[in-house]
């Protein structure tokens, strides 16, 4: 089998995995902050007497569910726990096979932009895995400076590492890497999170449970700290995983600063609904994170282009320019990569022709394409085809 082909199916059944476990993940753990944030005091006294802090009564799929919340734990440990941890995991690692699949195994084309900086694709492998290691131990290092103190000192001092970060990445790698890397890096962050701090802190408590003692309590600390960081963060690695799909936002000159604003306003829009689960309706957050939202949308906007003086082109003046800067790629035999990317083919008048939105599209408005700019299109070129689209694509 061809093995360009081979890739295609290895990233569908990555991508789809990691989807279906990161649904599981998010969903479990939006379900467990909106249940902790919606328990109210037992009225009846054995369930206080038995030491139940909270309990909630909920309908679901046809049955009624009551869960209970200890205020410490149970009296007697049942035999059978369980453990939330395989969804984490699971998606940690089919995201990095994904991450592999797409980027590191075609990093010519995907992570390198001439333009942003001349990096071999090695080097831009080297780091891309780079960021991943030293974002998780920069959060990791941050996390155990402030334990205990204010979270939003925390959080400050966070999110002007993620600036930072947001800055080099974007300055080293072309700005779909650069996005979907810092959001690896956070979601790294995440997972890291629960393999080497919460689920082992659930354990030793459970441990010491067993043996009749009674646990420390900085090791349920520490995970209620990671578990609160996993929930606000949540919101702004979901965009980064999306941000591909919009060109618009990673190809912008302050494509560091777009980034900035979106993950800050996920954030401000994920506290809005923690509070809201508790009864307090706090407008002011989301409201916040709209207007921000609002700001990138008025800075990533297309400026109006100078109309162009002399006879509108037709698809015979602007053919040179595609067969120059899009047919490497773009063609039944390509040069530059196995074969066609998403089926465009451009490499006759007709099928230009007939692809003219799709070209105005990538090339004019978002300029996504080509690809991280590997085959140096101008900024001249870019307006011929402005050109040929607007005087009506003329075959
Ligand atoms: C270095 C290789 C490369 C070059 C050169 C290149 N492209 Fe692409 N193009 C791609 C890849 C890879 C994709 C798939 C993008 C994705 O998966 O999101 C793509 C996708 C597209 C799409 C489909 C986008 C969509 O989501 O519908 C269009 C249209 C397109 N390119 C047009 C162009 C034009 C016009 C040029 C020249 C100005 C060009 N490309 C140059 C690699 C390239």
């Amino acid at each position: 089998m061809d093995s360009a082909f081979l890739l295609e199916w290895v990233t569908l059944l990555l991508r789809w995995a990691h989807l279906i476990t990161g649904i599981a993940w998010i969903g479990a753990s939006f379900y467990f902050v909106w249940l902790d944030n919606s328990l109210s005091p037992p009225t009846d006294p054995e369930l206080v007497s038995k030491g139940v802090g909270g309990e909630l009564w909920a309908v679901h799929g046809g049955g009624f569910y009551n869960p209970q919340k200890y205020l410490l734990a149970p009296p007697r440990l049942p035999a059978h726990l369980h453990w939330f941890k395989w969804e984490a995991y699971s998606t940690w690692l089919t995201g990095i096979g994904l991450l592999t699949a797409l980027y590191y195994l075609q990093a010519a084309t995907y992570m390198v932009d001439p333009a942003v900086a001349g990096l071999s694709p090695a080097q831009a492998v080297g780091i891309g895995v780079g960021a991943l290691v030293l974002g998780w131990v920069v959060y990791d290092q941050l996390c155990r400076l402030l334990m205990g103190r204010s979270q939003l000192l925390f959080a400050a001092l966070y999110f002007a590492f993620l600036a930072l970060a947001a800055w080099s990445l974007t300055h080293l790698l072309s700005g779909r890497a650069a996005f979907v890397h810092l959001g690896a890096m956070i979601a790294t962050a995440m997972s890291a999170n629960v393999y080497f701090w919460i689920i082992p802190g659930q354990r030793i408590i459970v441990q010491a449970m067993r043996r009749g003692e009674v646990p420390e309590a900085i090791h349920g600390l520490r995970a209620k700290q990671r578990s609160v960081h996993n929930n606000y963060l949540t919101l702004p690695v979901l965009f980064c995983m999306i941000s591909n799909h919009y060109a618009f936002t990673y190809t912008h000159p302050q494509a560091w600063a777009v980034l900035c604003g979106i993950l800050l306003s996920g954030a401000l829009i994920r506290h809005f609904f923690n509070l809201r689960h508790k009864g307090i309706v706090a407008w002011q957050y989301p409201s916040a994170g709209v207007a921000l939202l609002l700001l990138v949308a008025i800075a990533t906007a297309p400026t109006a282009r100078q109309a162009g003086r002399g006879p509108a082109p037709r698809v015979a003046d602007i053919e040179p320019i595609i067969r120059a800067r899009c047919v490497a790629c773009h063609a039944a035999s390509p040069t530059l990569v196995p074969s066609a990317p998403a089926g465009v083919l451009l490499d006759t008048p007709e099928r230009i022709a007939a692809q003219a939105e799709r070209i105005h599209q990538q090339a004019v408005v978002l300029k996504a394409m080509p690809m991280g700019n590997l085959t140096g299109i101008t900024a001249e070129e870019r307006a011929r085809l402005a050109a040929w689209h607007d005087a009506g694509a003329r075959p």
